[in-house]
């Protein structure tokens, strides 16, 4: 079952300034079969999801899909990316842990997250993303390239929207480990989802980042979800109303983003 939401399509359609949507009307799906493909790029295994009417050689814009932990396996991370590309961006996800992904069930495994984490430094990290990017300017031709992130990934997209890095526009749901250094160095259109719930991004962490793009006159936006826990983007119960909601609007909230100011 899509989740469809009338009125979050009726936001999705606004007009912003003299700039008409890309999106009419977008909606996050939750379940069934990930309509993306992946390729071999370099030894990396990406996840490439189109829009339906469009292709890479037609789009000068495209989305690079920085994830969480539980990376490309996980279904959600996939139907994510799809109904982005459903907004008319292609969408581009590496595996940015080289077949070494969380499993979603991490905790009843007694996976050690610490340990997981020294075996995927930043520096690696910051290699996949900076040969996805080349990747997307050289072979996909793309001019300007939008990024969400998720959770983990909500550190790289900063990382990757300083001077000259690559990224032009981003979007960062429940950021995890997101320094002030990262933030104060964003060049570009930020926005960023924060959950009431969230520990790891929580309400002194995002003050301080209000405070700091204020300061640098940033193009920003940030929006606090009540009740929504970490990961609230990407993974929630969809029978708790507050959750559902969260996913639905901070998804429109990135495609909104996006028809605004990565033209
Ligand atoms: C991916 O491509 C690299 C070379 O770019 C090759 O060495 C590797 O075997 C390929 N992996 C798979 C799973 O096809
Ligand atoms: C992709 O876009 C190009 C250029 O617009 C077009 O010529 C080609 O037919 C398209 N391919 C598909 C599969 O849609
Ligand atoms: C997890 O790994 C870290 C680093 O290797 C280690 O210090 C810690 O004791 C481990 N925790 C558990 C519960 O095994
Ligand atoms: C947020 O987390 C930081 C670091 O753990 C902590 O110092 C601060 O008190 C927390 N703020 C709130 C409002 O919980
Ligand atoms: C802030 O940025 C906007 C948009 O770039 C610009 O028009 C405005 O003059 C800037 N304000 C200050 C105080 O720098
Ligand atoms: C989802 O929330 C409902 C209502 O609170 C609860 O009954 C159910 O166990 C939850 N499902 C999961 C998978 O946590």
């Amino acid at each position: 079952m899509a989740l469809t939401f009338g009125k979050l399509c009726a936001i999705a359609a606004f007009t912003v300034g003299s700039v008409a949507a890309k999106s009419s009307c977008v909606s996050v799906r939750s379940d069934g079969e990930p309509a993306g493909e992946f390729k071999n790029v370099s030894g990396i295994q990406v996840y490439h999801s189109y829009p339906v009417a469009s292709n890479y050689t037609s789009s000068s814009t495209a989305i690079l899909y920085i994830s969480d932990i539980f990376g490309v396996p996980l279904l959600e991370n996939k139907l994510l990316a799809d109904s982005i590309a459903s907004a008319n961006y292609p969408v581009i996800m590496p595996d940015l842990f080289r077949g070494d992904a969380v499993p979603a069930e991490f905790a009843e495994k007694g996976l050690n997250l610490t340990e997981w984490l020294t075996r995927h430094p930043t520096s690696d990290i910051d290699s996949i993303i900076a040969s996805t990017l080349e990747y997307m300017h050289s072979e996909l031709g793309v001019e300007r390239v939008g990024a969400v992130g998720y959770c983990f990934g909500g550190k790289y997209v900063p990382r990757f929207m300083a001077h000259g890095k690559g990224i032009d526009v981003g979007f960062i749901a429940h950021p995890s480990r997101l320094e002030v250094a990262e933030i104060q160095a964003i060049r570009g259109p930020i926005s960023i989802a924060a959950g009431e719930l969230d520990a790891s991004f929580n309400a002194t962490a995002r003050r301080n980042a209000e405070d700091i793009l204020s300061r640098k006159n940033a193009t920003y936006q940030t929006s606090l979800y009540s009740g929504a826990p970490h990961g609230f983007a990407v993974r929630v119960n969809a029978s708790i109303p507050r959750e559902k909601f969260a996913k639905e609007a901070s998804f429109v909230q990135a495609v909104t983003w996006f028809d605004a100011w990565l033209l």
